[in-house]
């Protein structure tokens, strides 16, 4: 009989290390990890483009409409002078430099602001 006890008290032991074992865990890492931004591979035509389309160009994407002013943004011949002039990086950084952007919007989120500042910092070439 004792040895049964003895056994009982044995797994208890155990099972209650792995609890703490697993308790302790949830304090180390107690936060989901945010994603980290990757700039290594930002591209005009993938990158660039899907911004563009989610956060601006519903004003933006065609010269007939009025939203956007006359400023297209849908192709990169139209993008690439507002990168030359800085008038694009200025908007999105809401530097005062230019009109804020997205007009009448929330600045974008950092990792999007990053990957446009990096492509241009690169020579915005068409890639
Ligand atoms: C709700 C419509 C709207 C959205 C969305 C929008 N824009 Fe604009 N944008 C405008 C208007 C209108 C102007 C003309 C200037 C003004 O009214 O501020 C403009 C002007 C600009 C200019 C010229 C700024 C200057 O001072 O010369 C740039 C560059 C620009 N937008 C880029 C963007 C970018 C990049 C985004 C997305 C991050 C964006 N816009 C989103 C409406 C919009």
């Amino acid at each position: 009989m004792q040895k049964y006890f003895k056994i009982a008290l044995i797994l208890i032991a155990i099972s209650s290390f792995t609890a703490c074992y697993y308790d302790k865990k949830d304090q180390v890492y107690p936060q989901v990890v945010v994603a980290a931004c990757d700039t290594t591979n930002v591209s005009y035509s993938v990158t660039v483009t899907n911004i563009l389309n989610a956060n601006c160009n519903n004003c933006h994407g065609t010269s007939a409409n009025s939203l956007g002013a006359g400023i297209v943004l849908n192709t990169y011949a139209s993008v690439k002078p507002y990168i030359t002039n800085g008038r694009l990086v200025n908007s999105i950084i809401q530097n005062g430099n230019a009109s804020p952007m997205p007009k009448n919007m929330a600045k974008m989120d950092a990792c999007s602001i990053n990957k446009i500042i990096v492509w241009a910092n690169r020579g915005a070439i068409n890639n």
